[in-house]
């Protein structure tokens, strides 16, 4: 049998269910976070619930447990789902009211939900790199939250998986902004250049992971709006998100990076990120 977290209480997976009149379900009114697990241990758990807390605030939710409270029923989730190697996801909405754009009274309890999903990690493409496409950013302006509303990262993912290619890289007009799940680097001369973390992106906890990597090993870093012309001129292209670690990209609307090869800079990078997750979680 497996489990999930409904309200502050772990019970049967099967029974988790939700209202019709939760807003989540009918406003997409709630944040998430997804975090990954190694060995059975989450791998930085405390920069996922600071985020959390973030998301939800900056849309008036606050949280009805404490953040460690939080923290121990994963734990605790984790060892009843026996869970080693996957993610949890766990997301909060404003809860169940009548159907009201308008927020609900007071007295409305947020409903907060969470459960495991087993993952390996993408072996293959780790190695050999992922095809993606551009696409323009069509979405909101407060990409920082990390809402529930997904419309537009589902669009653009989409329009990627019926070309054949793992993501879909997202400009607003001539700057990158980053994937629909993930965030996007390029490497020129050396240096590693990623958008600024600011209201047209998410904050990766991955991307801080990277950032604090290349400060630490002496790696020049750059976080900057860049351009389409510069994406097409990078020495390397990668993308970071929770599940796909540090990515090579090794192709952009069907042409080459790099002659189709992960390049230095990132296989270095990734290296280093597996050694952070071994001291966090153990050996891989
Ligand atoms: N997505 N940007 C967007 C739009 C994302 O959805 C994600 C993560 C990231 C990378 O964030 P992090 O390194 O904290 O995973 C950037 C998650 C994994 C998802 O929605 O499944």
């Amino acid at each position: 049998m497996k489990f999930a977290i409904l309200n502050g209480t772990i019970i049967d997976r099967s029974e988790a269910k939700v209202d019709v009149e939760d807003r989540g379900y009918q406003f997409g009114d709630g944040v998430y976070e997804v975090i990954r697990v190694y060995n059975g241990k989450m791998f930085t758990p405390e920069e996922h619930m600071e985020r959390f807390v973030k998301s939800s605030n900056s849309i008036g939710i606050s949280l009805p447990i404490t953040t460690e409270h939080i923290t121990q029923l994963l734990e605790e989730l984790i060892d009843k789902n026996n869970l080693q190697l996957g993610t949890i996801y766990m997301q909060i909405t404003r809860g169940v009211a009548a159907r009201n754009h308008a927020f609900p009274t007071e007295e409305t309890v947020p409903s907060l939900v969470a459960y495991t999903k087993e993952v390996g990690r993408p072996a293959e493409s780790l190695k050999i790199g992922v095809k993606t496409i551009l696409t323009e950013d069509i979405r909101w302006l407060r990409c920082d939250i990390k809402s529930l509303n997904l419309l537009g990262n589902l669009l653009a993912k989409q329009k990627a998986a019926e070309a054949g290619a793992f993501e879909a890289i997202q400009h607003r007009g001539q700057d990158v902004t980053e994937g629909s799940s993930s965030n996007i680097y390029i490497v020129k001369n050396g240096t590693v250049v990623t958008h600024q973390s600011n209201n047209l992106i998410l904050k990766g906890i991955t991307k801080d992971v990277i950032l604090d990597l290349c400060l630490k090993n002496n790696i020049p870093v750059e976080e900057r709006t860049f351009t389409l012309d510069e994406l097409a001129l990078a020495d390397e292209v990668f993308m970071s998100s929770t599940t796909a670690e540090v990515m090579p990209i090794i192709e952009i609307d069907g042409k080459k990076v790099r002659a189709g090869l992960p390049g230095p800079v990132t296989i270095n990078l990734q290296e280093l990120f597996v050694k952070e997750i071994e001291k966090q979680c153990g050996n891989l």
